[in-house]
């Protein structure tokens, strides 16, 4: 595994542009199961997560191949519908693929998947709700099979708005003829985009980004052209470390509407926050922060992220204040914390809440990126900490972040990857 180095103390500054948002291209990529004809995706960050979804498609008989920034893929020969046990570990965006295989072939298996080791993460809302859409669900050694031969429209009711579960649920539902209504789906912008894109194809979905999604599906779904959103985790990352470095960035490609919890609270901060015509954000630091205690939760979206709690926290440290961060969606996501306390931060936490003590000096130290975005929670305290960080395992935060360490030199920062 290889590492990051920073070197912190700069300020970020320039511009910087966001890339196409990883968890609506994981999806999108999976719902490319349902064409009939070649679908080209354009915007799809080149992320490790997105070459195991690659992989994943290949396995089932697909054709895939990148043309410039382009994605083409060719579903018109799937014919397998069990996802090798190894890329199902690897990654646990797999599972949105167990939908559309379902609509298409009848039949798929669902093993549980890997990921972050940020909690149990189990599967049991996708497989309720699929079986409410008429799948026969059987426990074997292989996993868990879902068998139907024709899927049925009907409502489904999710006990917990799971983004996950939602999407594979749309997708099952876009080739399913009739109304499936979802009912406390989730309202991410990136169901938003699915719903786009599912549209494209030729179904019919009223609802998106509400709690009450309606789909009338078509038996033949067409092959299209779309360009995926941009990434309102990467647009947040940026943000948070041109603010804990007393910086001023400019983002273009950012969506600004999809940042309600962050926006705001930077504003509070005294944080200048401008949103420009055309997708651009510009983020100016203040020369110091004020004593100002922060109390956030995170939440389904409209609420906080829990994909930006950890960066939040990094930068939360260098306002003079106790803070509270309180993680509601998944079960063990604070693991960060111990990594910034090696940084000379002073945090108590247990599993779900943390006590920040923030305005105190950070220094360089040696830490490890305990997932995805825990460890681009590092990233930015080392930027903002005096002396050299080194961040093991790297390999987990490309999982989401493409050239990060190009990309934030071209803001001044000292940082390289070995
Ligand atoms: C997606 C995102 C992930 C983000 C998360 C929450 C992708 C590829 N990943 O993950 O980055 O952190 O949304 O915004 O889009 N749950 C169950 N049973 C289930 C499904 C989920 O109990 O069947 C629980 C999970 O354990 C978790 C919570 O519901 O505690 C939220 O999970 P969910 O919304 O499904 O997240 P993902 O779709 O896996």
């Amino acid at each position: 595994m290889g590492e990051f180095v920073v070197r912190g103390g700069r300020r970020l500054e320039g511009t910087i542009r966001v890339h196409g948002a990883k968890n609506a291209a994981l999806p999108i990529m999976a719902a490319s199961v349902l064409a009939s004809s070649p679908v080209t995706l354009e915007g799809v960050p080149r992320l490790r997560d997105v070459d195991v979804m690659i992989q994943v498609l290949t396995a089932l008989g697909a054709v895939v191949t990148w043309s410039g920034t382009a994605l083409t893929i060719d579903p018109t020969d799937i014919h397998a519908y069990v996802i090798p046990q190894e890329l199902m570990q690897k990654m646990r965006a797999s599972i949105f693929v167990i939908g559309p295989l379902l609509a298409r072939l009848g039949h798929a298996v669902a093993i549980q998947p890997g990921g972050c080791s940020i909690g149990d993460r189990p599967i049991d809302i996708h497989i309720y709700g699929l079986s409410q859409l008429g799948a026969e669900v059987t426990e074997d050694e292989m996993g868990t099979q879902l068998h139907a031969p024709e899927l049925k429209a009907g409502t489904v009711h999710l006990s917990y708005p799971s983004v996950g579960a939602t999407e594979n649920l749309m997708m099952a539902a876009a080739r399913i003829p009739g109304e499936t209504r979802i009912r406390n789906a989730a309202m991410e912008p990136e169901i938003v985009d699915l719903a786009q894109f599912l549209e494209k194809m030729g179904a019919t979905v009223r609802g998106a980004g509400t709690s009450d999604i309606r789909i009338v599906g078509q038996r033949e779904l067409v092959g299209v052209t779309h360009t995926i959103i941009p990434d309102r985790v990467e647009a947040a990352t940026f943000a948070l470390a041109a603010a804990a470095t007393g910086g001023h960035v400019t983002l273009e490609n950012c969506i600004a509407e999809h940042l309600p919890g962050l926006t705001g609270r930077l504003r509070d901060l005294g944080v200048e926050v401008k949103e420009h015509e055309g997708d651009l954000v510009e983020i100016t630091a203040p020369d110091r922060y004020r004593t100002t205690p922060i109390s956030l939760h995170t939440g389904p979206y409209p609420g906080f992220a829990t994909d930006m709690q950890a960066q939040f926290m990094a930068f939360l440290l260098k306002v003079p204040g106790v803070h509270i961060i309180s993680e509601r969606v998944f079960e063990n996501r604070l693991g960060h914390a111990r990594e910034l306390r090696r940084m000379g931060a002073q945090i108590v936490a247990d599993q779900r809440v943390a006590l920040i003590y923030g305005g105190k000096a950070l220094h360089g130290a040696e830490v490890r990126a305990l997932d995805l975005r825990a460890g681009a929670a590092l990233v930015i305290a080392g930027l903002a900490a005096d002396g050299e960080t080194v961040i093991e395992d790297r390999e987990v935060i490309e999982r989401g972040y493409q050239d990060l360490d190009v990309r934030l030199q071209q803001l001044g920062a000292d940082m390289e990857s070995r």
